[in-house]
């Protein structure tokens, strides 16, 4: 047998609905609040990727799937959707139209990492970016639809952490004096924080390990190193918050795993999840357009959900969807009644009642079990008088009843019932 690879998931029937249902809930709260969906490849030149996330972060460094395709051209799947976004705005100058702008995106990403629950290789992402505004309300605006989704969802508890990382001279200073304290410890540190030590040391802020733990929670707050700018950025967003009924918690040490943020960072993140507990997290990248050779800075803010995580709790909470059942099944004793069948269901389709009937001709005993297991409402047969008649009988499935009746006027009644 051959398996899928480690990592990837099939979502099988059963568990459609409730994708459905999470899609079309992003899909009109997106609209709701302005946004647009933008589309984008699955694979772009490495580069995107390389410059905007950061050589140095484990995405990069550890979990891209990149290869050379046959023209020679390094091509990665994509990590993350940010870059590519950034990538797209700026190719297609969508910044001349409108000098705002609200976009907001649904796919699959790839990173190799450890698969474990809510950890997979292949994931999907809903990610939503305000492209052009420096201000607060920007900031509050993307968490208020972030929110509005993830309440809609039906997601009853969650946390909301956030922090500022401050503009790039802030995190500079800072990142210093982080260095200076953490080599004070480095012998007491894991193997892997002392490695990001040296290649990107506000990593070790996100560090799981207990003995990490304590060193960090000493070490010296980002806050007090932001510089009048970033803590007035920071500080009126609170304030925005506050005033809009955002819960959230501040988190000094949350540092994100992607190198391009600055100011506003924050994490969504359930009990449900167990380790891997954050669904989702974004944060500014005012700094990012200028990595993509662009000369000026484009102030943006954005997020991202991931779909699987949200699956995880809504199961957890107990949420169940189920797909709607095909509203009728024709079955028929005879196979050479099989054109008379299709008509009927072709006619029942066309009026927008699902219908379905046997492909296999089963005896007709068989198939009105199967009409049963599949929990239609009505059963229409079609025997040797109804043909002869122009009839068909029809079959409540609730209670039982049966009668039999003129074609037209069947189809006529089902048609109002069903509707
Ligand atoms: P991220 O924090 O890397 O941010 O990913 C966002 C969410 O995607 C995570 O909170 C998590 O729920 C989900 N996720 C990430 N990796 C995996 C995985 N291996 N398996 C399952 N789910 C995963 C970003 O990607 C940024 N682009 C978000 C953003 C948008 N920032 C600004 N704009």
């Amino acid at each position: 047998m051959i398996s899928s690879v480690r990592g990837t998931k099939d979502i099988l029937p059963e568990e459609m609905p409730i994708w459905y249902f999470i899609e079309k809930t992003l899909q009109e709260v997106s609209s709701l609040f302005g946004f647009k969906e933008i589309r984008l490849p699955i694979f772009e030149k490495t580069e995107v990727f390389q410059r905007s996330i950061g050589e140095a972060t484990d995405v990069v460094r550890k979990e891209m799937y990149t290869f050379v395709d046959r023209g020679g051209d390094s091509i990665t799947l994509r990590p993350e959707l940010t870059a590519s976004v950034v990538r797209a705005v700026i190719q297609h100058n969508l910044l001349s139209e409108s000098p705002l702008l609200r976009l907001w995106y649904y796919g699959p990403l790839f990173r190799y990492e450890r698969p474990q629950k809510g950890r997979l290789r292949q994931f999907h992402q809903y990610g939503a970016e305000i492209i052009g505004s420096s201000h607060p309300e920007a900031d509050v605006e993307i968490l208020l639809l972030a929110n509005s989704i993830i309440k809609k969802l039906g997601i009853s508890e969650y946390t909301l952490l956030i922090n500022s990382l401050g503009n790039l001279k802030s995190r500079l200073k800072y990142r210093e004096i982080l260095v200076s304290y953490l080599k004070q410890h480095s012998n007491e540190l894991s193997v892997e924080s002392r490695e990001r030590l040296g290649k990107n040391p506000l990593r070790v802020l996100d560090s799981k390990d207990p003995n990490d733990l304590e060193i960090i929670q000493n070490s010296p707050l980002i806050y007090d190193f932001l510089d009048e700018e970033s803590k007035e950025h920071y500080n009126n967003t609170k304030m925005m918050l506050k005033e809009y009924g955002i819960s959230f918690k501040e988190y000094p040490y949350l540092v994100r795993g992607l190198d391009y943020y600055s100011h506003t960072v924050f994490e969504f993140q359930s009990s449900f999840l167990g380790s891997q507990d954050a669904f989702g997290g974004g944060g500014r990248y005012n700094e990012l357009f200028t990595q993509f050779s662009q000369k000026n800075d484009i102030p943006s803010i954005g997020f991202a959900l991931g779909i699987e995580r949200i699956v995880l709790i809504l199961e957890s909470q107990g949420i169940e969807f189920k797909q709607e059942n095909p509203k009728v099944f024709v079955a028929y004793n005879d196979s050479k009644f099989i054109p008379k069948v299709l008509e009927i269901a072709q006619k029942l389709r066309e009026f927008g009642i699902s219908t379905i009937f046997d492909l296999q001709r089963r005896s007709l005993k068989a198939q009105l079990k199967d009409a049963n297991k599949k929990g239609v409402s009505y059963t229409i047969i079609i025997g040797e008088e109804e043909i002869n008649n122009q009839t068909i009988s029809i079959k409540n499935m609730q209670d039982g009843n049966q009668f039999t009746i003129e074609i037209r006027k069947g189809i006529e009644f089902l048609i109002n019932e069903l509707k």
